[in-house]
């Protein structure tokens, strides 16, 4: 039996993302918790004929912790859109305030509920989300840092969609699966187009046309949060992201092929490749890169792509890294102060 959790369940990630756990076959019991609204999302989605089981829980009050006891227990997924989106002319860490203590209090139920479970963090700035995650479960005894996983998967699915866009005549987005390594948000976010089948097209490109696809990538969810024009940022595009993280991850539960996503990771020695990609990445704790997913959460990392990538992605990954060490920082500080 696998019980999949969503905490943030009625917003506009929550929504989509619960909808399509709810069509995944692998899914046995889908449990959706919200501070509003989430009854009503429950009811709608349980009267769809998949053969999963839906339940909503809304806490009474503020106080009320036994909701999210009981939306959690024994899940062995969560995943986590709760929180606030951007507005337009935010940056993702402009939402740290508000969104870091939401996290915090819900990592503290996963710690006493769902202490075994996998967890996905989407909530921004995930840079930032993720160490709070690790340190919250750290504190409460429970932290394995193999089922703790910061959804990027928004970041490669535009990466794919935006070169194809390029070339509309001789490809299409699915035939391309980019690593995009680092953080997620604006530059921290390094597509690796020299890399995999996209290089060849990617070297067809003039230098401005490479800036430019890099500059999109890195800043795509400014196209949608500015579209939106003050109504939130990425949810529909989020959504089918996170379902593809979380569909790989119910997958490596039962299939015996090697199953290959990037997600950023706590880069701790107890995960196999960790120590390596660690040095690569001039000692930062956490960063986004591929890893080999299995029923027992990350088996491997695979840093050797970092001694792969090109003189261009090196330039890009120095900015990176400054800002994500400042990110991590802010992160732990504010869970362990
Ligand atoms: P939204 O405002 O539509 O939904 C958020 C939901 O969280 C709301 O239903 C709200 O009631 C709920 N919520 C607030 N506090 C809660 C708590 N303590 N427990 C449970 N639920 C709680 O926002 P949206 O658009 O769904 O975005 C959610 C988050 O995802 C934002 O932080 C956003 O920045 C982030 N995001 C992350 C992306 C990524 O690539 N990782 C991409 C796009 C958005």
């Amino acid at each position: 039996m696998v019980k999949v959790a969503v905490l943030g369940a009625a917003g506009g990630i929550g929504q989509p993302l619960s909808l399509l756990l709810k069509l995944n076959p692998n899914v046995d019991e889908l449990s959706l918790f919200d501070v509003v609204n989430v009854p009503g999302v429950g009811a709608d989605l349980s009267h769809i004929n998949s053969d999963s089981t839906t339940q909503a829980f809304v806490p009474s009050s503020k106080e009320d912790k036994t909701a999210l006891a009981s939306a959690l227990k024994d899940s062995d997924l969560v995943i986590i859109p709760a929180g606030i989106p951007r507005k337009p002319g935010m940056t993702r860490d402009d939402l740290f305030n508000i969104n870091a203590s939401i996290i915090k209090g819900l990592a503290e139920g996963i710690a006493e509920s769902a202490p075994k479970a996998f967890v996905l963090v989407i909530s921004n700035p995930v840079n930032s989300t993720v160490p709070i995650v690790a340190e919250t479960l750290k504190q409460k005894g429970v932290y394995d840092p193999a089922r703790l996983f910061g959804v990027t998967t928004l970041d490669i699915v535009r990466a794919n969609t935006f070169i194809s866009q390029l070339y509309p005549k001789e490809s299409k987005p699915s035939d391309f699966n980019i690593n995009v390594i680092g953080g997620h948000s604006g530059e921290t976010i390094v597509p690796l187009y020299s890399l995999t089948n996209s290089k060849s097209y990617y070297n067809k490109l003039s230098a401005d046309q490479k800036k430019e696809l890099i500059r999109r990538v890195q800043f795509g969810g400014d196209e949608v949060v500015q579209a939106k024009n003050g109504a939130g940022s990425a949810t529909l595009s989020m959504a089918y992201a996170g379902y593809r993280l979380a569909e790989s991850i119910l997958k490596s539960f039962t299939s015996s092929e090697e199953i290959v996503e990037c997600t950023y990771l706590n880069l701790d020695s107890s995960i196999k490749g960790a120590d390596e990609a660690k040095k690569l990445v001039d000692g930062l704790d956490f960063f986004s890169l591929p890893v080999v997913l299995s029923k027992n959460g990350i088996a491997a990392v695979k840093y050797d792509i970092l001694n792969q990538i090109s003189d261009e992605e090196k330039q890009l990954l120095v900015v990176a890294k400054d800002q994500l060490a400042k990110n991590i920082a802010k992160g732990v500080e504010f869970a362990t102060k």
